[in-house]
């Protein structure tokens, strides 16, 4: 099965690879980040074994279109983030969600955008009938992306993750009538 090799205008979206765990490390060992992440107490990742323990399981093949990866910028190969297709834990009907968490230092550049509606476009072509976004019901940050990308607000859920969470949704109709309208 190929690797994941999906280029955007300013980035590359693959797979982590074990070289870059100082930077995974930098990203999942900061509060700041991790805290917007799961549902429980925050875990703040604490040294390089879990790093490469981490990208591990993240090269473990979920069905496509599924998985988690790495986003490369073009320009300097700098890894600024993640971005993934994952099911829901908990998903009754097999729903999957969309996630992304980058590096503060490559915060307000839009890439957190740039790569998510590649990967949607990845999902889609890969057969997804619908894609999920949840967030902590504060995170405006999270917000923004899942609006830029064209997702629609659904309101307040109490599932698949603990207590309450912001849920986004497009469908794979929703989206192509996106698509259509923008190349018309
Ligand atoms: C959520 C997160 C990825 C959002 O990152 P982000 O950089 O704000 O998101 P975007 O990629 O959409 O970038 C938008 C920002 O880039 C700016 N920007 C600059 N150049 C841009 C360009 N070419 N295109 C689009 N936006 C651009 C926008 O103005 C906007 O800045 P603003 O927020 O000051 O208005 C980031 O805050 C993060 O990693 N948070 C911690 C983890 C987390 O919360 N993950 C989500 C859990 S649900």
């Amino acid at each position: 099965m190929p690797e994941m090799h999906l280029p955007t205008e300013r980035l590359l979206i693959r797979p982590w690879r074990h070289e870059e765990a100082d930077r995974l490390l930098d990203i999942l060992g900061r509060l700041e980040v991790v805290r917007w992440l799961g549902d429980g107490e925050p875990v703040v990742m604490k040294d390089l074994d879990e790093a490469h323990a981490r990208i591990d399981r993240y090269a473990e093949r979920d069905a496509p279109p599924l998985g988690t990866w790495a986003v490369e910028r073009q320009a300097d190969g700098l890894v600024v983030g993640t971005v993934l297709l994952l099911t829901l834990p908990n998903a009754e009907h097999g729903e999957v969600e969309i996630g992304w968490h980058l590096h503060p230092d490559s915060w307000g550049h839009g890439y957190a955008s740039e790569a998510a509606a590649a990967v949607l476009a990845h999902g889609f072509a890969g057969g997804l009938p619908e894609v999920i976004a949840v967030s902590h019901t504060d995170n405006w940050p999270s917000q923004a992306v899942m609006r830029r990308i064209g997702m629609e607000d659904r309101g307040t859920v109490e599932k698949w993750y603990e207590g309450e969470s912001a849920c986004f949704a497009i469908t794979a109709e929703q989206w192509a009538a996106a698509q259509a309208s923008n190349s018309a």
